[in-house]
């Protein structure tokens, strides 16, 4: 029997380099080995984006292209929308009963998104839900791992914990799930040197055109002490290095440290290669969303075939539920 592993994302837009590397092809990796199962989080773009679902629909047929045509490949792994499974929010009711109001008060993002995000109301119960919610998405499939960035490492701590209460008082059935934190290229540096986020306006898309990928590339930061071609610089400080990294092979990086350290080369010169390489690293993930598009209906195809195979699962483990709770 296979491990099972599930992650999700929510549809907010376009996917950057940093959920390229540092969880997309995790991912990938994992669809093979595992029974995985990689679905759309509508509803919890819905806690904090309430007021605007104009594009909630077109977000997540965006999501789910840009799955397929980086490889999820739908025949290999489970591809489906959160609210497609109703059975999920059943879930989380019954988490609710055991979750004290101060876990969820705690929580590292619900702080952080309280205070910094104003444009935006928080103050919705649905916000304040989200990690009851969250661990409900990775329990509702009995999931054994979840693949995560850093951020998500308090979630699936609470996840944890609901799950040892529900476990300690109404008998040992639910899965605590481990997380799996990837090492390599956790940390995508953006333009300005600051972990790529979307909310920096610092990122390189995946969808971006050769065009904007260039003229992105050309504007990254490099090792700030480096002011002129003949100052020897340190790579391992430079964004731009970084970036190359994860594309490029180790004799060619060796290479460019090494220029860089004898102060040999131009960062000038090094960003037109970077931004060159990484056009030609996201082409067939360009040329094979165009297709994947071309077919209109595509997206939703996927997503019903999804739908079909996680339904019973998720039942089973709600039913289950239901039951041991005494209902
Ligand atoms: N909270 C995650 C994020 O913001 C999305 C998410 C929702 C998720 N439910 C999940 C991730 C379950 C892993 C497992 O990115």
């Amino acid at each position: 029997m296979k491990k099972r592993t599930l992650t999700g994302y929510r549809p907010t837009g376009k996917l950057h380099l940093g959920h390229w590397f540092g969880n997309l092809q995790n991912m990938l990796n994992m669809q093979d080995e595992f029974d995985a199962y990689y679905f759309v989080a509508d509803y919890h773009a819905l806690t904090t984006n309430w007021e605007h679902t104009e594009n909630l629909q077109k977000f997540t047929d965006d999501m789910v292209l840009d799955w397929v045509a980086a490889g999820l490949d739908p025949e290999r792994c489970t591809i489906y929308k959160q609210s497609d499974i109703p059975q999920v929010i059943e879930l989380m009711l019954l988490f609710t009963m055991v979750t004290p109001m101060s876990w969820l008060e705690r929580t590292p993002s619900y702080k952080e998104q309280r205070e910094q995000i104003t444009d935006r109301d928080l103050n919705n119960v649905g916000f304040f839900l989200y990690p009851a919610l969250q661990a409900a998405d990775i329990t509702i499939v009995r999931a054994d791992c979840v693949p995560v960035g850093e951020d998500q490492a308090p979630h699936l701590e609470l996840t944890r914990e609901i799950v040892r209460r529900f476990n300690g008082t109404y008998g040992d059935y639910l899965i605590e799930p481990r997380s799996i934190i990837p090492e390599d290229g956790a940390r995508v540096p953006g333009t300005d040197g600051r972990k790529m986020s979307k909310s920096y306006g610092n990122s390189i898309y995946i969808s971006d055109t050769p065009d904007e990928i260039t003229k992105t590339v050309m504007g990254f930061m490099t090792d700030p002490a480096r002011k002129l071609k003949t100052d020897p610089g340190d790579p391992d400080i430079c964004p731009l290095h970084q970036i190359h990294k994860l594309i490029a092979d180790k004799a060619e990086i060796d290479r460019w440290d090494g220029e860089c350290r004898a102060a040999e080369c131009g960062c000038v010169a090094h960003k037109r290669v970077v931004a060159e390489e990484l056009c030609a690293y996201l082409a067939p993930f360009h040329q094979r969303r165009e297709e994947l598009a071309s077919h209109i209906g595509f997206a939703q195809e996927v997503l019903e075939a999804g739908k079909e195979k996680v339904y019973p699962l998720a039942e089973e483990t709600v039913s289950t539920c239901r039951r041991m709770v005494g209902l």
